[in-house]
């Protein structure tokens, strides 16, 4: 075999860039895109429930995300939301498989698609790297505002290159607190009707945006004391949840239990009210 035949069979990679400026390049680039298409979709359809929209633009914004990841690093995994099917129990496996890798990109490339249709400008593109595991790095971007926060382990987290620190409400009375109702209404919907009931007496105020990615990234920016919802899958979530850790506040699963990348029913908060909220949701199940 000649030498030449050898180089010929070795596949060309891009010499390296770092993982958040793929990450930032993805989430800047498909941001603007989706801007650039609000109010020109086409293919409206749903997944689970006619409350669940799927539509071209995320697929397109998905399909563009992944080309520019393998462009870089076509060894690791991908888990996408448009390349999974709908359903806790798909995307359980999806996950699983993608972490036999010891790289995985976990994307949501338009998160809060409800506001997207309907042209409520608080929807963002959320992209996270775990390693074994382990979320290391995450990206949210806002197109409507132009916000890019973003968070990489052990080195804070960010927006517009100012870094971001949880509110400091001491106590649940002073806090602004944020929910999303969740898309399986027929299972989730009476649980989370209880909690709404016991939280909203207890609080400044409640807020339900449409974005959990955004959602987190405003408990990260002290702009949110907490968020909380059930029913979510890694990808609304992952990148979020390291912007809160940078940012000195605290998530685990509604119940308690530390958060992983399996965990579903979400608890975000400034830390500080963290354990007044669980026992108010812990209280509110009947
Ligand atoms: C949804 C949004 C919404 C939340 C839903 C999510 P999608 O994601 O984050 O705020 O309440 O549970 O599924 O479908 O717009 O990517
Ligand atoms: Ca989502
Ligand atoms: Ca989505």
């Amino acid at each position: 075999m000649s030498a030449l035949n050898d180089k010929e069979k070795t596949p060309y990679v891009v010499s390296s860039k770092s993982y958040a400026a793929v990450a930032i390049n993805c989430a800047a680039k498909a941001g603007e895109w989706i801007k650039s298409k609000q109010g020109t979709v086409q293919q409206l359809n749903t997944k689970t429930s006619a409350q669940d929209l799927v539509t071209e633009v995320d697929k397109g914004a998905e399909q563009m995300i992944r080309r520019l990841i393998l462009t870089h690093f076509p060894d690791h995994a991908i888990l996408g939301e448009e390349g999974v099917e709908p359903g806790p129990e798909a995307s359980a496996k999806a996950l699983e498989t993608a972490l036999e890798e010891d790289y995985v990109w976990i994307i949501d490339p338009v998160d809060g698609t409800t506001n997207y249709v309907h042209g409520f400008p608080f929807y963002s593109v959320s992209i996270a790297l775990a390693y074994q595991g382990e979320i290391i790095l995450g990206v949210i971007y806002d197109p409507s505002r132009d916000e890019l926060f973003i968070a990489e382990k052990g080195k804070g987290a960010y927006v517009h290159g100012n870094p971001t620190r949880v509110s400091g409400e001491a106590v649940l009375s002073d806090s602004l607190v944020a929910t999303g109702f969740p898309i399986d209404a027929a299972s989730n919907l009476p649980q989370n009707m209880e909690a709404l009931q016991a939280i909203v007496p207890k609080v400044r105020n409640v807020r339900a945006g449409g974005s959990a990615a955004l959602h987190l990234a405003y408990v990260a920016a002290g702009r949110l004391s907490a968020y909380w919802e059930i029913g979510l899958n890694a990808w609304d979530v992952a990148a979020g949840v390291l912007l809160i850790e940078e940012s000195g506040g605290r998530v685990t699963d509604t119940n308690g239990s530390p958060y992983s990348l399996k965990v579903r029913n979400i608890a975000a908060t400034n830390g500080a009210i963290h354990e007044e909220l669980l026992q108010v949701l812990a209280d509110s199940a009947g």
